[in-house]
């Protein structure tokens, strides 16, 4: 039975990151989707919040579950008896940083091994920064992100400015 990985942020879980996830319960007898708990990037909702928006978009799909972890990768990948990472490949630019994971990830884990999907050109310049930026300027995020997340952007950001203007 082939266990993989899919981590990352997923501040929100994108239509890129949706199609990733199809594709790889295609491919794998079971994908964890491993959500990043300490993020330095100060995300934008919980870990509980992106876990069940997650849980919302691929309730489809029986052979995916979401979990959140702390610390590293491979660790968590060993916790769970997963043998593959998953990582998304848009454009060139994701390249480097995603070579220097892999790397680091194979020679403090031997036995785990990372594959990249590359990423649906409809989603090729897609990233969850610039879909919150969009979303911060009241543009429409409609394209980018399944109904139900996109009203949930909507209202945490115009919660967060109601917020700031009573600050
Ligand atoms: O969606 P992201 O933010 O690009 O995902 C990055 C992620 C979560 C894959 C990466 O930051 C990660 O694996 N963090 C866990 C800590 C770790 O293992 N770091 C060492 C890897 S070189």
């Amino acid at each position: 039975m082939t266990i993989a990985v899919y981590p990352g942020s997923f501040d929100p879980v994108t239509l890129g990151h949706q199609d990733i996830i199809e594709r790889t319960a295609q491919i794998m007898d079971h994908v964890i989707i491993g959500v990043l708990k300490n993020n330095s990037k100060s995300p934008l909702f919980s870990v509980e919040d992106r876990v069940k928006m997650l849980e919302s978009v691929t309730s489809h799909l029986d052979n995916v579950s979401i979990q959140s972890f702390d610390g590293l990768l491979v660790d968590f990948v060993h916790q769970n008896h997963a043998q593959v990472i998953v990582r998304g490949l848009r454009a060139v630019t994701d390249f480097e940083y995603e070579l220097q994971l892999a790397q680091t990830n194979r020679v403090i884990a031997p036995d785990i091994d990372t594959i990249f999907l590359t990423t649906n050109l409809k989603y090729s310049y897609l990233s969850s920064s610039i879909v919150k930026e969009i979303a911060d300027y009241q543009g429409d995020i409609s394209g980018f992100l399944s109904p139900g997340i996109a009203r949930l952007v909507r209202e945490k950001l115009s919660k967060e400015r109601k917020n700031e203007q009573q600050d």
